[in-house]
């Protein structure tokens, strides 16, 4: 249930509140947000004399846009409490030190051509930068909730039953976590560390160190925990894998599979699928999930025999991860970036290699400039069915697939 710029209109917010809260079902949650009186540009007007006191109600406020009071993050807080909520999170969004009006007018009339003004650095490209400052508020803005433009709460039914107080418990250590995990996304100090501990455990093999239920997986321990937290989270009916080695990858989204339960598959592809590996499949206890195709994944014979298993399929994912080169991941994105299904995860492993030093890979075809990064990159300029998530990579800091998780947005 959203409340979106209302309750500073209503005479009776209270009342409101308790109404929309009337229509809530179980633990499902009210969202409510409303102009901040504190936002910066609100505190410079006082002290320019513009404004008596921060929550003074403008001749604009009362009689053009029909405000009838003035809120603050505490003040919304209080009458979401008072109509028998429970507050899960609260936040601001969007900073703004000018006013509405000011900020429409820098947005449309401002010098933002031919990227002069200071916008940018001396030397740098010269762009229009209104993107970039608008994200850049918003960035901002979520670390200082009590100067942005608007600010918000989120609520449940009071606390009263188990389901409530789990629902509870697990927002707010969630909202927690989120908070932490953007603090981290902006700790380039830690990002590089990640990247030395990749760059520095390659000359050991790092990733070869792991198995998943007794079978050897190819991958870092938190890119694994990530993709146990998309599959739960997705219900995939299927996962395709390109790259199966020693069939770790396939025995771990299988077991996945199995405790989701129903007619739920992996499909495998890789260009040589081993004897050892082979056996090792057909004997697991999982192999009844299990379906492989021997041959290389761009293969135009290999792709029909994915698209003939994976149809009267609704929810697929797809993990690329054979052949690092940027031509063969390209390829792959095209081939098999349909059949991604909306809401579920197209992952991209070792796309990383593009942010180790040159020469990190020296007996491989692909490095800096020419891998699955560069591929992804290329793709997604054409491509609007995905978005990069990058709270996953900001939440692991260590691993294979920056800029690899692309969620599906689009049908
Ligand atoms: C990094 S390993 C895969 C690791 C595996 N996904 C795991 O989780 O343990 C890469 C695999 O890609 C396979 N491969 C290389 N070129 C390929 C191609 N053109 N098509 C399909 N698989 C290929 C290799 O044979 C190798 O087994």
């Amino acid at each position: 249930m959203t409340l979106l710029n209302i309750l500073e209109h209503v005479i009776d917010p209270v009342s409101t509140l308790k109404k929309a809260t009337s229509f809530l079902k179980g633990d499902g949650v009210l969202i409510a947000h409303v102009p901040n009186a504190l936002a910066t540009n609100r505190r410079i007007a006082r002290l320019m004399g513009t404004l008596v006191d921060e929550y003074e109600l403008s001749p604009y406020d009362l009689q053009v846009v029909g405000h009838r009071r003035s809120y603050d993050r505490n003040l919304l807080q209080r009458q979401l409490e008072a109509a028998g909520l429970t507050t899960l999170t609260t936040g601001g969004i969007f900073y703004k030190m000018l006013s509405t009006p000011q900020m429409d007018w820098l947005l449309k009339k401002g010098p933002w051509e031919g990227g002069g003004f200071g916008w940018g650095r001396i030397g740098a490209e010269k762009k229009d930068w209104r993107q970039a400052f608008c994200e850049a508020c918003y960035e901002y803005g979520r670390s200082v909730p009590d100067d942005c433009n608007v600010v918000y709460a989120c609520g449940v039914r009071a606390l009263g039953n188990e389901e409530n107080l789990g629902t509870k418990y697990f927002a707010e250590f969630e909202g927690e976590m989120r908070k932490n995990i953007d603090r981290m996304g902006r700790d380039r100090e830690l990002a590089n560390l990640g990247l030395q501990f990749i760059h520095d455990s390659i000359a050991y093999k790092y990733s070869y160190n792991f198995s998943w239920l007794g079978s050897p997986i190819i991958q870092m321990p938190q890119d694994i925990l990530a993709l146990e937290e998309i599959t739960w989270k997705t219900r995939p009916d299927l996962i395709v894998e390109t790259g199966i080695a020693h069939g770790g990858g396939l025995i771990f989204y299988a077991s996945m599979l199995e405790l989701l339960g129903g007619n739920r598959n992996v499909l495998g592809v890789d260009i040589e699928i081993r004897p050892h590996a082979r056996a090792m499949l057909k004997r697991h206890p999982l192999s009844k999930r299990i379906a492989t195709i021997e041959g290389s994944s761009t293969d135009e014979s290999v792709v029909k025999q994915v698209y003939d298993f994976a149809k009267g399929r609704n929810s697929v994912m797809v993990v690329l991860d054979s052949y690092h080169t940027q031509d063969h991941v390209s390829r792959e994105l095209v081939l098999y970036s349909p059949l991604v299904t909306k809401g579920n995860y197209l992952v991209v492993l070792d796309t990383t290699i593009e942010d180790l030093p040159e020469g990190s890979f020296p007996n491989r075809p692909w490095g800096k400039g020419n891998n699955p990064k560069t591929a992804v990159h290329a793709f997604l300029r054409t491509n609007d069915r995905f978005e990069i998530d990058k709270g996953i990579q900001n939440k692991l800091v260590i691993t294979t697939a920056l800029d690899g998780y692309l969620k599906c947005v689009k049908d």
